[in-house]
């Protein structure tokens, strides 16, 4: 396959050079990426750092139709939240012998490390280049707590290594490749609120997010991430939501349910109407822990504390306080509601005993290209 040489007006139009959420100028931001691709041949290769955020699912994904493409079942919709981030940095050079992936520090090696692998090899494919890469990836968050590091990691990840081998790729494009390293990545290369389509197709072309608003719909929104807990999880989501397509008998009511949900949740988020839209996301994240627990063992990520802040916003509630709760698959509750009310729930949940601390987020941005390198 011809190697893809962009072309700068193509290159502009990129989502990550839309809105450039670093300190700099749009015209540097061009200027240095003419340069960076000026210089860019399959001996000449070249490294690209980015910066993308985890999203929240306000409808959730829980079950694929194809494991190998990571195609869901069902359609889901979040919100990609500011503040919290992931950067990558990726190299390819004829200089590396093998591919070499580093997070947060730690060197990646095994079955991890073939998922790098993976990804690395479609976008070769794709600019026709055989080079290995180097790859280094720092989150600011916890992984693995049901705080999605793997969506803003994951759409980092894939929007450095197609700009690093220099492919020219639409959002959906790189919504598509995000989506088969980890499903959830697929929509955080757009900001703002992002529908992941299930599609229909059996080769995916048609599975990947499409952002319904932008952050600017309702920048009084804010979603107050409570970690309760930092420690990796017992069960990985891709593990348990396929033991819940494999073994809970609710999965199928799941299935049928989504549409509806996300029905209501998507025209509740369009008028900005948190009435509506609060009591159907915590709804559809009760759902989606309902069928884990119902699978065989019982997938519960659930923790004491978990159930205590979610009594925490029930009392909320109870004084008058628009706020409900979504929750991954991991112990941390995420709570929405309006700025104005933001400070006295995160004041108010990081008083309940076991809470480590909470970190309020807003309607984020899409991935970013960034000119400081990780290495
Ligand atoms: O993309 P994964 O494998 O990290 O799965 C994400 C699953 C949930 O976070 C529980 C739901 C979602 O839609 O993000």
């Amino acid at each position: 396959m011809r190697r893809a040489v962009p072309r700068v007006p193509d290159v502009l139009a990129i989502p990550f050079t839309r809105a450039p959420s670093c300190a700099r100028s749009w015209l540097a931001l061009c200027g240095k990426y003419r340069l960076e691709i000026s210089v860019l041949t399959p001996t000449n290769p070249t490294k690209a750092t980015t910066q993308a955020h985890p999203n929240i699912a306000l409808i959730k994904y829980w079950g694929k139709r194809d494991t190998a493409l990571f195609l869901p079942q069902t359609p889901s919709l979040s919100m990609t939240l500011s503040g919290l981030s992931a950067k990558t940095t990726v190299e390819f050079s004829t200089a590396f012998k093998a591919d070499r992936v580093e997070l947060d520090g730690q060197s990646v090696q095994g079955r991890e490390l073939e998922r790098f692998t993976m990804l690395l090899d479609r976008v070769r494919g794709l600019a026709g280049i055989s080079e290995r890469a180097r790859i280094a990836s720092r989150n600011d968050f916890p992984k693995a707590a049901g705080l999605a590091s793997s969506a803003a990691g994951g759409a980092a990840l894939t929007s450095a290594t197609a700009l690093a081998a220099g492919l020219d790729l639409s959002a959906h494009e790189l919504s598509r490749l995000a989506r088969q390293f980890s499903g959830s990545a697929c929509r955080s290369i757009e900001g703002g609120f992002c529908e992941w389509q299930k599609g229909v197709r059996s080769d995916g072309e048609d599975s990947f997010a499409v952002q319904i608003a932008p952050s600017t719909h309702w920048p009084e929104l804010r979603m107050v991430v409570t970690i309760c807990s930092e420690a990796k999880k017992a069960m990985s989501s891709r593990l348990a939501m396929q033991h819940s397509v494999d073994t809970s008998p609710f999965f199928e009511g799941w299935v049928r349910q989504v549409d509806l949900d996300l029905e209501l949740a998507r025209s509740a988020l369009l008028a900005r109407d948190l009435d509506a839209l609060g009591p159907i996301v915590e709804t559809n994240a009760c759902r989606m822990h309902a069928v884990a627990m119902g699978a065989h063992p019982p997938t519960i990520y659930l923790k004491p504390v978990t159930l205590e802040v979610i009594e925490a916003v029930h009392g909320f509630r109870r004084d008058g306080i628009q706020a409900w709760f979504t929750l991954d698959a991991g112990p941390n509750p995420v709570v929405l509601c309006l700025d104005t009310d933001a400070a006295c729930v995160a004041q108010a949940l990081s008083a309940v005993p076991g809470v480590l601390r909470t970190v309020t987020a807003s309607p984020g941005e899409g991935a970013t290209l960034l000119d400081e390198h990780l290495f």
